[in-house]
C-alpha cells in the first residue's frame, strides 16, 4: 500500500485504474459510459479562462503593509481617515500582481511595455486596489480613447504582427502620448525584473478626512532592492533564452526567504482646478513636479509569500480602480471613471458574474460581507443578510441589513457645467516629454535614440516626418537625433 491519497473523480470516487480507458477488448472501440475519462477530459477542455485583455501576462505574490501611522510629519489622519493608515505599525495584508500589457499569457517578460502593478489591500473596510503601473504617466488623458492605443500596440488583426508603422501611426496623429512613449521607448521601458522597478497609481485619487475634508493624491511605490533597466540588446539576450525572467526572479527571492520592499508614497494637492499651472493636475500624461509637490511616505510593503496556484491567484485574480475604501475616493479624472467601468465589467466577463466569491478577491476573512445579491453562475456562498435568511431586500420592518453610520459618509464634490465632448484646455503635450528627455542620463538618451531610429526605420517616411515633428516640439536635440538616425533633413521638418 501507497502513502499518497486515493485519486478520486470530482464525485469523489476511488479510481482504480487512471492508465487506460474503457475500451471493447483491449484494442476498442472506447465506450462512452466511461464517467472518470470523461469527467477528466472534459474538464481539462475547459482548463483555461479568457486572458486578460491587457496585461494577461502576469505574477501574483503575498505579503503585507506596515502603516507609518503619519503622511510626511502630520499624523495620517490630517488628510485621511482610511484605517489602515491611523497607527504606526499596523499591518494589513495585500496581494500584489505584476504585469506586462500587451504580449499574450505566455509572452516575454522582457518586452518593450509599461508594466503593471497592481496592488489589492486586504482592509478591515474591505478591499482596496491600487492598479498602477512602472511609469508614471499614460499614453492618452481620455479612457475613449483606449480601445485605440490598445489594438495600436497589439498585434496587426491581419498579419498578427506587432507593427511599429501601426504603433507611430496611432502616437504620431495623438500628441499627448509623448511623454509616456519618451518614457517607454528609454530604458524605463524594460524594468531589469519586477523586484527593482517602481510603481505608480497614475491617475489621481482623494483623500478624505474626518472632517468630511477632501485633498487631491498620487500614489506612488519606491523600490528598496534599487531601480534598474535593461538596454535593449541586455532584454534581447534575455528574452533569447528565458521568457520568464522576472516572475522567476520574484518567485525565487521569496523562496529564499529574501522579501522584496517598496516605500509607499503620496503627493498632495488642494482639491481644485490650479490655474497656476501649466498643466491640470488630473491630466494623466503630467508628473506633478515633486519639488512642488513632495513624495510624503505613508507605510512599507514587503512581499513575504508565493501562490499555491497559478490559475486561482493569477488567472482569476480581480483588480479595479472602483475598489475604493472608506477615506479614498474617486477625484474627477475622466481617464479613472472610465477605467473603473472597465475592470469589472471584463471580469464579469472574463472570470464570470461571482468573481468576487472566489477567495483571491473576496475580503479578508474578518470581514463580513453582507448583501441582497445572490444566485448566478457558480455561486456557492450565501452573504450575510442578518438574523432573518428570508429578507433578502432592505429596507425591511422585519430583519434583514442596515446602512452604516454617519462616520461612512461619502465626499460629496460640488459639481456643476454643461455637458459637453472637449478636450481638455491645459494640454501642454511637449513640456514635461522633454524635461524628461533632459533628465535621462547620456546612456539612457542613447538607447531611447537607437530604439525609435529602428522602429520608426521600419515606417512609412510620412509617419517618420511626423513624429520628429512631435520630438522637435518637446526638445530641439531631440528631434534633430532621431532625424539624423534616419536620414531625414532635420531643418526641412522643423521649419
Ligand atoms: C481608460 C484607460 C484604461 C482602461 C479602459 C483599462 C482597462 C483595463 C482592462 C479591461 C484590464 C483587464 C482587467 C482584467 O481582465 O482583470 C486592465 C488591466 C490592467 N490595467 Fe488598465 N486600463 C486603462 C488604463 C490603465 C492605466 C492608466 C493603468 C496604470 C495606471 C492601467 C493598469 C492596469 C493594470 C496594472 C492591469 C492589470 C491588473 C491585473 O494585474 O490583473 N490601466 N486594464
Amino acid at each position: 500500500m501507497s502513502d499518497k491519497p486515493v485519486l478520486t473523480t470530482r464525485q469523489g470516487h476511488p479510481v482504480h485504474n487512471n492508465q487506460q480507458q474503457r475500451t471493447v477488448g483491449s484494442r476498442g472501440p472506447a465506450t462512452l459510459e466511461n464517467y472518470h475519462f470523461l469527467e477528466k477530459i472534459s474538464h481539462f477542455d475547459r482548463e483555461r479562462i479568457p486572458e486578460r485583455v491587457v496585461h494577461a501576462r502576469g505574477f501574483v505574490a503575498h505579503g503585507e503593509f506596515e502603516a507609518y501611522g503619519t503622511i510626511g510629519d502630520e499624523p495620517a489622519s490630517t488628510y485621511t481617515r482610511a484605517k489602515l493608515f491611523q497607527t504606526k505599525g499596523k499591518k494589513t495584508p495585500l496581494t500584489i500582481r505584476f504585469s506586462t500589457v500587451i504580449g499574450g499569457r505566455d509572452s516575454s517578460e522582457a518586452a518593450r511595455d509599461p508594466r503593471g502593478f497592481a496592488v489589492k489591500f486586504r482592509t478591515e473596510d474591505g478591499n482596496w486596489d491600487v492598479v498602477g503601473n512602472n511609469l508614471q504617466v499614460f499614453f492618452i488623458r481620455d479612457a475613449i480613447k483606449f480601445p485605440d492605443v490598445i489594438h495600436s500596440l497589439k498585434p496587426d488583426p491581419v498579419t498578427f504582427r506587432q507593427e511599429p508603422n501601426r504603433i507611430f501611426d496611432f502616437m504620431s496623429n495623438t500628441p499627448e502620448s509623448m511623454h509616456m512613449i519618451t518614457w517607454l521607448f528609454s530604458p524605463y521601458g524594460i524594468p531589469k525584473n519586477y523586484r527593482t522597478m517602481r510603481g505608480s497609481g497614475v491617475n489621481t485619487y482623494r483623500f478624505v478626512n474626518a472632517q468630511g475634508e477632501g485633498v487631491l493624491v498620487k500614489f506612488h511605490w519606491l523600490t528598496q532592492q534599487g531601480e534598474h533597466n535593461l538596454t535593449q540588446e541586455q532584454a534581447d539576450a534575455v528574452q533569447a533564452t528565458e521568457l520568464g525572467h522576472a516572475s522567476k526572479d520574484l518567485y525565487e527571492a521569496i523562496e529564499r526567504g529574501d522579501f522584496p520592499k517598496w516605500e509607499l508614497n503620496v503627493q498632495i494637492m488642494s482639491d481644485d482646478e490650479h490655474p497656476e499651472l501649466d498643466f491640470d493636475p488630473l491630466d494623466d500624461t503630467k508628473i506633478w513636479p515633486r519639488e512642488r509637490f513632495p513624495y510624503l511616505p505613508v507605510g512599507m510593503m514587503t512581499l513575504n509569500r508565493n501562490v499555491t496556484d497559478h490559475h486561482n491567484e493569477n488567472e482569476q485574480a480581480a483588480f479595479g480602480t472602483g475598489v475604493l475604501i472608506d477615506g479614498i475616493d474617486f477625484s474627477d479624472d475622466k481617464m479613472l471613471v472610465g477605467r473603473t467601468f472597465s475592470y469589472s465589467d471584463t471580469q464579469r466577463y472574463r472570470v464570470g458574474p461571482n468573481y468576487l466569491q472566489l477567495p483571491i478577491n473576496r475580503p479578508r476573512e474578518d470581514v463580513v460581507v453582507s448583501t441582497n445579491q445572490g444566485g448566478g453562475q457558480m455561486s456557492y456562498g450565501v452573504d450575510n443578510r442578518g438574523a432573518n435568511p428570508h429578507i433578502n431586500f432592505e429596507p425591511s420592518g422585519v430583519a434583514g441589513l442596515s446602512e452604516a453610520d454617519e462616520s461612512y459618509r461619502e465626499y460629496r464634490p460640488f459639481v456643476s457645467g454643461q455637458i459637453m465632448r472637449a478636450p481638455i484646455e491645459r494640454q501642454n503635450n511637449y513640456k514635461q516629454a522633454g524635461e524628461t528627455y533632459r533628465g535621462f542620463e547620456d546612456w539612457e538618451r542613447d538607447e531611447l535614440i537607437s530604439n525609435f531610429v529602428t522602429l520608426l526605420g521600419q515606417c512609412e517616411k510620412a509617419i517618420q516626418e511626423k513624429m520628429v515633428w512631435h520630438f522637435s516640439q518637446c526638445d530641439d536635440d531631440y528631434g534633430r537625433r532621431v532625424a539624423d538616425g534616419l536620414g531625414l533633413d532635420y531643418s526641412a521638418l522643423r521649419a
